[in-house]
Formats: structure tokens, sequence, C-alpha cells
């Protein structure tokens, strides 16, 4: 097969650091696609127990003659930590790995984000490639080189900036996903809509019943336009200076009910998804959007099947959470709220009733 299986082809515009994100179905049994995208020799494939049998021999054929070690860890956010991303560095260290060698993240987040710390860390810093096989990795986590683990007090609290070499995003691989992980990824997809792209939203709600029966020509646009606007606003602010705080949309509450209700029950998106609802009703009570545009919100989540309520977990828990999230400056927590429906804006600054009042409302 060629590179032809390529539908669709986002650049990153990082410099020296640039790279692509190729789209497309079977793109993992495209042989000469992986060979000319991976250009290591040596490499060490990083997934975990339930992707390694569906999809590290077509993946280990795809890469030929080269020396391939691998890694399979258990699967689950509750096993994103350090001792976890420690059998990476162990791979890497048994298999002699030197500095030419690269690491394959093939999974979702959770390995993308350990597999890319790794990379981060391993002799000061070595290649990686991300071939993320959910929704949410290949719209979210694989782009933009944020990579790190969880601490028991607060989620992705030790990490690094790193970016991949390339970004492969095989579509063909969610069709094994389950759909509660198919609709989490969906969560992410609506909120480059809200922050950014109001056409986009539209095309959510006019497409929403073929991107919930996963037909691939709605897949594929949903994963372009998304990583498309990730890569715009990497390309301005790559390490979070200002700007690409916009794309925790949601993070900041949905953070705070990952970490309350125990790593892994809550789906990253589920939570997501919850936290874009509170983050839409602050931003109606701030008068920035219309009760009806918070309610479009909302119902394009319902659609997808995505749960819009927080637990119950209490406001004073669920601020001190928040307080451990990375966007606190001097001691106060910055939100991303919505200024209209495809414009959001990071504020420190709001008054402390709005916040007070919301999180009464969708905590207690
Ligand atoms: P995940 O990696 O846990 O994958 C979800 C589940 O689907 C897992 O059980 C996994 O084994 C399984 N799976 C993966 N691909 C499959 C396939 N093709 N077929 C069948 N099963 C498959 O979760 P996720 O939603 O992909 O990622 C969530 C993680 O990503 C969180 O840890 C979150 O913090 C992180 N994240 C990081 C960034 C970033 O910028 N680095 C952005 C968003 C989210
Ligand atoms: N998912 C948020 C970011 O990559 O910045």
């Amino acid at each position: 097969m060629s590179e032809s299986t390529v539908s669709e082809r986002v650049d990153i515009d990082l410099g020296a650091r640039s790279y692509p994100i190729l789209i497309g179905a079977h793109l993992l049994e495209d042989a000469a696609l992986i060979d000319a995208h991976v250009r290591a020799r040596s490499v060490l494939i990083v997934t975990n127990e339930t992707i390694a049998p569906l999809y590290v021999p077509t993946l280990r054929r795809s890469l030929g003659e080269r020396r391939i070690a691998e890694v399979v860890l258990p699967d689950g956010e509750q096993h994103k930590h350090l001792t976890t991303v420690s059998r990476i560095f162990d791979a890497l260290m048994e298999a002699r790995m030197n500095r030419d060698a690269a690491v394959i993240a093939l999974g979702g987040g959770v390995v993308g984000d350990m597999a890319g710390f790794a990379a981060a860390c391993y002799q000061r810093g070595i290649d990686y490639i991300q071939i993320p096989t959910t929704l949410l990795a290949q719209v979210d986590s694989s782009v933009g080189g944020k990579t790190g683990v969880n601490h028991p007090k607060g989620k992705n609290m030790i990490g690094a900036f790193h970016q991949p070499r390339c970004v492969i995003a095989d579509v063909a691989t969610l069709e094994t996903l389950s759909d509660r992980e198919y609709r989490a990824g969906l969560a992410e997809v609506v909120k480059y809509g809200l922050i950014y792209d109001v056409d986009f939203l539209g095309w959510l709600e006019a497409n929403a019943e073929a991107l919930a029966t996963r037909e691939r020509r709605a897949i594929i646009h949903a994963v372009r336009r998304s990583c498309e606007i990730k890569a715009r606003v990497v390309a301005l602010d790559e390490r979070e200076s200002g700007l690409r705080a916009i794309l925790n949309l949601g993070h900041t509450f949905g953070h705070a009910i990952e970490t309350a209700s125990g790593y892994g029950n809550w789906l990253h998106g589920e939570a997501v998804a919850a936290g874009m609802c509170i983050a839409a009703d602050m931003s109606a009570r701030l008068g920035w959007i219309t009760t009806a545009d918070r309610e479009r919100a909302v119902q394009l989540l319902v659609r997808f099947g995505l749960p819009t309520e927080a637990p119950k977990i209490g406001a004073t828990r669920a601020l001190a959470l928040m307080g451990m999230d990375k966007k606190v400056l001097e001691g106060r927590v910055r939100l991303v709220l919505l200024r209209s429906l495809g414009r959001a804006e990071v504020v420190g600054d709001y008054p402390a009733e709005a916040l007070n009042a919301t999180l009464a409302q969708h905590f207690e």
C-alpha cells in the first residue's frame, strides 16, 4: 500500500519541531507510510494489554526490518503514574536503546502521555511517534507535545513538553473502541467548536447522527478539523503561556471530578463534558453567553450520550481540587470561559460570587 491511504494531512508548525498529523483508514497496514515516517532503525513499541493483541502484529509487520522491542503496560488511567513509566525505562535499557532509537506510542491518551514522557526523559530526550487508537487521542492528546503522569493528589501534575515526530491517526482502529470510550472522545471534539469555531459547532449538530453511528467520512472530518484547531493554537503558544489554556475548557472542573471520583471511574472525556457544562453555565451567569447558548452546548453533549451533570462531591471539595490546577496563578484559579459560542477566554478576574454560585449549583 502507499501513502494514498492518507485522507487528510494537518501540519503543525513549530519551526524545527514541526511535524505532520496523518489521518486516514488502515494507515497501520501501510508499510510504505510507516517506513517513511518512522525514521529510527530501533524502536520501542509502548502499548497496553488491550491494544497489544489488536494492533501490535500489524504494526510490527509494517515496521519491517527494524530492531523492535515492546513493552505492554497495564490498561487504565489508574496506572498512569511514575511506577508504570519506569517500566518503559526498564524496557529501553534492557533493549539497549540509544539516542537514535524512537518510542512508538500505540494506544489511547494514557499510553501516549506515558510513552511521550518516557521519551522526553530517556537519555534527556529521544524521538517518539504517536499512533493514537482512541478518538480522544486522535483529536487531542497525541497532538501538541504535552506528556506526563498523574500524582495521587492531582492529575497530570508531573510531565514535560516534548513534541512527537509524527502523528499517525488510523481511524480504522476506532472500530474496536467501546461506545463509551468513543463518546468520551466526542466531548473533546465538541470542545473545539465551543472554544474556536462556531461553524464547526453547527457542523457537529448537523452531523451528530453520522458521528454517533461512526460514519467514517464524518469521523475523518471531525478529526481533521479538531487537529487543525489544536495545531493552530499550539503553534501560537506551544508551552501554554496564554492562549493554549483555552484547550482546557471544562478541564479545571473536570479534573476535580476525575480526582474526586478516583482515576478511571469517570472517563476523562466524560469529566470534560460535565466540566464544559459547568463552564458554560458560569459564562451564562456572567452574561457572556445566553442561556440558549448554554443549552445548545448541553444538548449537543446529550445527543452524544455524554454526562452533563457533575457528581455531588461538594463545592468546598471541588474548589480545593481545582486549586491544584496548573492554571492557578498567584493563588487564584484561572478559568476557561466562553465569551461567546466559538470564542473562549482564560479568566482570572471573575467575581468570586459567580464561581461560588456555580460550584454550589453543580456540586452540592
Ligand atoms: P485511554 O488511553 O485510557 O483509552 C481508553 C480505553 O480504550 C483503554 O481501556 C484502552 O486500552 C482502550 N483502547 C484504546 N484504543 C482502543 C482500540 N482501538 N480498540 C479497543 N480499545 C482501545 O483513554 P483516552 O481517552 O484515549 O485518553 C485519556 C487520557 O489522555 C487521560 O489520561 C488524559 O489526561 C489524557 N489527555 C492528554 C492530553 C494531552 O494533551 N497530552 C489531552 C487530552 C487528554
Ligand atoms: N489538552 C490540552 C492541551 O493540549 O493543551
